[in-house]
């Protein structure tokens, strides 16, 4: 999610991001667009259906208390309505905890949300699995603006260990083919391969990644790991730290719809904790103004870290730094309906 040690290959997804992170928005973007209309960024997740086990995810967990779910059209289209009522998102992203190309709607939806002009930039993560099927021609026909691929290894043998699949070739050959098509049809793509910092990935292997992908892909990420608030026990941490804990960010300027209609604080919701709000009860308007979400912002301002399970063990919050005196001067995130 955010930077991690190695000090190299970092690039911003778009210049409202704060460089080498895919999740955290520049302070300075943060203090002049939030507002209380509409969180800047939103998350929706197509689906949290996998066709992968990555040991270093919680998503098996998460449905086996959830279930299964595919966000159908019909909401996401009203979700998109709802947000072109207000300023343009500075990133739309179509990820949460599954695998967002298993939902067969997805490229309806981007396209949908495309023509209206919903956001700075569409983007989504996919374990690129499925990008050599029609489903990859047709994601790049919906007009998405940014793809980043975890492919999380440059050697098969730690591609089998995270991932636990053995298809690290033909995953290689198809994301290559991929991006042969975007340049052969001309699609305006960007196309970002990513690595994490996971202890079994060498330096070495990095380097390997990079070259391996440097001049094929528009961007080679290298990120930071975290243990989805300690979640993944066998995980070293290698996202930023600090000694000194501040109010997590993101709770001023994204939401995160999950595909059965739950909407959560952020992607790291795994277990739903964060859960402040159902779309299908609510607007998202109120919900970005109701009392569930302004007592965390209140908890976080009181350095209250534990009065959200999944944020109490996080490590997500570090990357955009320090705005609390900031967000004291913006009461209306909080007040008048905060418990005190
Ligand atoms: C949960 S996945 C969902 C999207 C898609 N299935 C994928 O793997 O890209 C969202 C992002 O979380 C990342 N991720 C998974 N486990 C992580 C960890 N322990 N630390 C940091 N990022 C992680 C994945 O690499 C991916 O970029
Ligand atoms: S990281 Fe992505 S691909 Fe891996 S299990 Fe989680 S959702 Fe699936
Ligand atoms: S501290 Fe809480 S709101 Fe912030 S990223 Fe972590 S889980 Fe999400």
């Amino acid at each position: 999610m955010g930077r991690g040690p190695t000090n190299q290959y970092y690039k911003s997804i778009n210049d409202s991001y704060i460089e080498g992170t895919l999740t955290c928005l520049k302070p300075e973007v943060i203090k002049q667009d939030i507002n209380i209309d509409f969180p800047l960024v939103l998350n929706i997740e197509p689906t949290n259906a996998c066709n992968l086990n990555c040991t270093c995810c919680p998503r098996q967990k998460t449905v086996s208390y959830q279930g299964v779910h595919y966000l159908p059209i019909k909401t996401f289209k009203q979700i998109i309505d709802e947000a072109s009522e207000y300023s343009q998102l500075v990133m739309l992203n179509l990820h949460k905890d599954g695998e967002p190309l298993l939902n067969n709607d997805l490229s309806e939806m981007i396209a949908y949300a495309k023509k209206k002009n919903i956001a700075k930039t569409i983007h989504l993560n996919t374990n690129g699995t499925l990008l050599g099927t029609i489903a990859g021609k047709k994601l790049l026909e919906s007009g998405i603006d940014d793809i980043t691929i975890s492919i999380d290894a440059a050697y098969p043998e730690t591609y089998w260990k995270l991932k636990g699949s053995r298809d690290f070739d033909s995953l290689n050959k198809s994301i290559e083919s991929f991006i042969e098509y975007r340049d052969r049809i001309g699609f305006k793509t960007t196309i970002r391969v990513k690595i994490m910092e996971f202890a079994l990935v060498s330096s070495s292997e990095i380097k390997a990644f990079y070259d391996k992908w440097n001049g094929i892909a528009d961007q080679v990420q290298v990120t930071g790991v975290h243990d989805w608030s300690g979640e993944i026990s066998d995980l070293s941490i290698t996202d930023e730290t600090s000694s000194v804990r501040y109010p997590c960010a993101l709770l001023w300027y994204m939401l995160a719809i999950n595909s059965n209609g739950k909407v959560s604080i952020c992607n790291v919701d795994w277990d739903y904790s964060g859960v402040v709000g159902n779309l299908y009860e609510k607007k998202l308007h109120d919900i970005w103004n109701d009392l569930p979400i302004q007592n965390i912002r209140k908890a976080h301002l009181d350095s209250k870290w534990n009065y959200v399970p999944v944020c109490d063990l996080c490590v997500v919050w570090v990357s955009v730094g320090d705005l609390k005196s900031f967000f004291q001067s913006r009461p209306e995130f909080v007040y008048p309906n905060a418990e005190q």
